[in-house]
């Protein structure tokens, strides 16, 4: 054999060595337990042999604890680009075979570097997780990596998608990467995120919980709203990852690609039905989206977390647009702490990455109570109302129903920069409903009467006819159309194409100042 022979051979043997991992045992191990080997996971993400992998050979450079002779190539990390759906994309995906995923010096360099690189050339990043956290044997050279990490999060942020799935053991300040990048999908039965896990909870608060409990996919879907998405197993979150992606650009400076469609639908009459006569009478809003959206095409985010809103993606004429929707079905649609946290960060998201904004109003206004107040209902309501006004993506808002108080305004009001203000006939724009209105302002006049439920009704007939209407709206132009819901389709089909090259200035300044 030549010498030149023996160099391909060395090469070859080094790669093929880096394909294996922590080696078979530890393979058979995680497909036991339900899991992919991060190679398989990136294989599926990537369309068919497009992935080239960068860093196969690095190895860490501990010497501690005998961990010079536990080398592995790659050290528990996969990166690099490749295509999804044609698609250019960076991604790593960490390797739970070797040392458990686990993060040292070098791992966090791998990721680093294939940060800085989708920053630079303007590309998407995608994160599969599944990592024991910092590499024991490491101390704080690990922390370093961490924070290195966290440190690219936040300079990508609202530069390209950065999108973080969470495949398995994810805990201790591990939790803060896929907390700051756009989204985190979490797999249900396989993973869990939490800063201090079981058994320090049971030390300091003497609470019994399991990993499930404290920091499952469902948990995080539901109470805490730390996960967007959950996904049955890996191959669903991995498809959840390529259908996210399909709405959303390569980076800023782009809009994300409009599908041709062909549009021969615009009127839609299954939507005249939708809303019924009694105003107390809820209906579920996910009708009104389907029935204004192309088919099929709603992709919802934070489907199980504070559901009196209703966020997520959808097309619209192939266009991909952002939906955010109050939902009468769940709290009469009610704006509480979480639902304005969750539709603020939605509008900031859609607004960064220059997806268009389609609100679709039915708001009794904001929720009462002792416990949303010491939450903070004013803080939260007013993210809402502040990333709505900040955002310049062409914003389009249908009232359905309700738009009462102050939250008709904050609900992508006129007089907050939305761009077009529609209301279907049945609309009621007022301060507040005909019954509590009434009472505060008859309140003499119905205690003096001889039959005051009678005088009640009669004021409350009253009020309503004057001002549970969109007319008055309308006649100001805070309204800029009255429209059939059969026709809604139709009419954002044509503003927003109208809106397509929407171009805002605004004043120069650091950043504003969100009530965080
Ligand atoms: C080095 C690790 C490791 C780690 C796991 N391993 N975690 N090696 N550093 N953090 C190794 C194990 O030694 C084992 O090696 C292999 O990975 C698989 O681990 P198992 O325990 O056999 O797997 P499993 O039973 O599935 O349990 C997984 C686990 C557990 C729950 C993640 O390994 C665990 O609790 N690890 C420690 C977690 C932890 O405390 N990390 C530090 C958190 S603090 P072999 O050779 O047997 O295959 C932190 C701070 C970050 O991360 C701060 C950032 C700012």
């Amino acid at each position: 054999m030549d010498s030149k022979q023996e160099k391909i051979n060395k090469l070859n043997e080094a790669l093929e060595l880096s394909k294996l991992g922590g080696g078979q045992n530890r393979i058979d191990k995680q497909h036991t337990n339900k899991k992919l080997t991060a190679r398989e996971r990136i294989e599926y993400l990537f369309d068919e042999s497009s992935f080239e992998e960068t860093g196969a050979l690095v190895t860490h450079r501990t010497t501690d604890f005998g961990m010079e002779d536990q080398i592995f190539y790659g050290d528990g990390v996969i990166t690099g680009y490749g295509t999804v759906n044609g698609r250019l994309i960076y991604a790593y995906a960490q390797d739970f075979t070797v040392f458990g995923g686990s993060l040292s010096e070098t791992h966090a360099e791998k990721i680093c570097k294939i940060m800085d690189m989708a920053v630079k050339v303007g590309v998407p990043i995608i994160g599969l997780n599944d990592s024991g956290g910092a590499r024991i044997q490491e101390g704080v050279r690990s922390l370093g990596g961490y924070a290195d990490i966290f440190y690219r999060n936040v300079q990508a942020s609202g530069v390209i998608p950065q999108i973080s799935a969470v495949m398995g053991p994810c805990a201790g300040g591990a939790v803060y990467s896929p907390a700051m990048t756009d989204f985190t999908i979490m797999v249900e039965n396989s993973s869990y995120m939490f800063v201090t896990g079981p058994n320090v909870v049971k030390t300091v608060t003497n609470e019994e919980v399991t990993s499930e409990e404290l920091g499952g996919a469902l948990t995080h879907a539901s109470k805490s709203g730390v996960a967007h998405k959950t996904s049955e197993n890996d191959i669903a979150c991995l498809e959840d990852i390529k259908k996210l992606l399909s709405y959303l650009p390569q980076n800023n400076t782009e809009k994300s690609k409009k599908i041709n469609i062909e549009i021969n639908d615009e009127v839609r009459d299954v939507l005249s039905d939708i809303v019924p006569d009694n105003p107390n009478k809820p209906y579920d809003m996910h009708n009104v989206i389907s029935g204004v959206i192309d088919k099929d095409s709603f992709y919802e985010i934070h489907k199980d977390y504070a559901q009196s809103i209703i966020v997520g993606f959808a097309r619209l004429g192939g266009r991909s647009i952002g939906i955010i929707a109050n939902q009468p079905m769940a709290f009469a649609g009610v704006l509480g702490v979480n639902s304005s946290r969750k539709a603020a960060r939605f509008t900031r998201t859609c607004d960064c990455f220059n997806i268009p904004i389609l609100v679709l109003v039915d708001v009794p206004g904001f929720l009462p109570g002792t416990d949303q107040e010491w939450n903070g209902i004013i803080v939260h309501g007013a993210k809402l109302l502040y990333a709505l006004s900040e955002a310049t993506v062409p914003r389009i808002t249908v009232i359905t129903r309700k738009a009462y108080g102050g939250a008709y305004d904050v609900m992508n009001s006129k007089h907050i920069g939305a761009d077009f203000n529609y209301a279907w006939p049945a609309a009621e724009i007022a301060v507040m409903g005909a019954k509590g209105a009434s009472e505060i302002i008859f309140r003499k006049e119905i205690a003096a009467a001889d039959n005051p439920e009678e005088k009640l009704a009669e004021k409350e007939a009253e009020y309503a006819e004057k001002f549970a209407n969109p007319y008055r709206a309308a006649k100001r132009g805070f309204i800029d159309e009255i429209i059939l819901p059969k026709n809604t389709r139709r009419k954002l089909l044509k503003a927003f194409d109208m809106l397509e090259n929407k171009k805002v200035d605004t004043p120069k300044r650091k950043h504003g100042n969100i009530p965080l």
